[in-house]
């Protein structure tokens, strides 16, 4: 009896090490087809991009609106600049379809984010009569959670839109 029941627990316990084992194998995200991005390289080295992408855009984020600094590095805008090309039909695919850059990957791993409620989906060059227009602020934008839900302010949008529109 007592030794059954040690073996029990072993196959146990080598069973959750198995399962452990094998989660943190794919610890990595996942990797789906990924339309290729323009240029030679990314902003910082794939692998790096691949698990901090978000660590990235999120930091932009905060200090374009804290301090008003616009580096281009971590712009989002320059993210979509190289990263969504057209499709074989010659046509800009819609952030949500599997052949957009960001949600190519997000979908597969059932990532959601609203970013492009906001941000255009396209690169600028997508616009080419019309004018490109950086993003929108809502009434309430989570994004600027950190200012304790207060919306944008108007001071805020002249600020980054001065810098944006003068951006080479
Ligand atoms: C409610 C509208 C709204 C949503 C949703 C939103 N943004 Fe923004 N975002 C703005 C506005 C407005 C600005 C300032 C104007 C600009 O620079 O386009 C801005 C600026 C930025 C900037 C700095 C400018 C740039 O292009 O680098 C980054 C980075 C950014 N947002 C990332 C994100 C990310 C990532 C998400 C999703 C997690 C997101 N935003 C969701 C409205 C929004
Ligand atoms: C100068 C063009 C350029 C810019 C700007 C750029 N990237 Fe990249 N990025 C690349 C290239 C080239 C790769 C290598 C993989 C490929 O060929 O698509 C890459 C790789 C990546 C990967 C990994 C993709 C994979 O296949 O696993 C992610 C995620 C990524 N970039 C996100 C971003 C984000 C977010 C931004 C904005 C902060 C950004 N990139 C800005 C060109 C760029
Ligand atoms: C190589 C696959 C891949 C690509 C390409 C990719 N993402 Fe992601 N992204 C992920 C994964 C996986 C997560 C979730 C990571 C986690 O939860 O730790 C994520 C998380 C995020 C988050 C944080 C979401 C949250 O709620 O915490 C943001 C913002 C984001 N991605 C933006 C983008 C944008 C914008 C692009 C396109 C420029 C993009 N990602 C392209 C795989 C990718």
């Amino acid at each position: 009896m007592r030794l059954t029941r040690q073996l029990k627990v072993t196959l146990a316990l080598l069973g959750l090490a198995s399962l452990l084992f094998t989660a943190g194998a794919h610890a990595e995200p996942p990797l789906p087809d990924i339309p290729k991005g323009k240029g030679e390289q990314c902003v910082e080295p794939t692998p790096v991009m691949r698990r901090h992408h978000m660590d990235f855009i999120l930091h932009q984020r905060t200090e374009t609106m804290h301090e008003g600094i616009r580096t281009k590095k971590y712009s989002l805008v320059e993210c979509i600049n190289c990263h969504v090309v057209p499709n074989e039909k010659g046509e800009y695919p819609k952030f949500g379809s599997d052949d957009h850059f960001c949600s190519s990957c997000h979908n597969y791993a059932s990532v959601h984010i609203d970013c492009f409620q906001c941000h255009a989906d396209k690169p600028e060059t997508a616009y080419k009569g019309g004018k490109f227009q950086h993003a929108l602020g809502g009434s309430n934008p989570h994004h600027f959670a950190d200012k304790a839900g207060a919306p944008i302010s108007k001071g805020d949008i002249e600020l980054v839109s001065a810098e944006s529109n003068s951006h080479e």
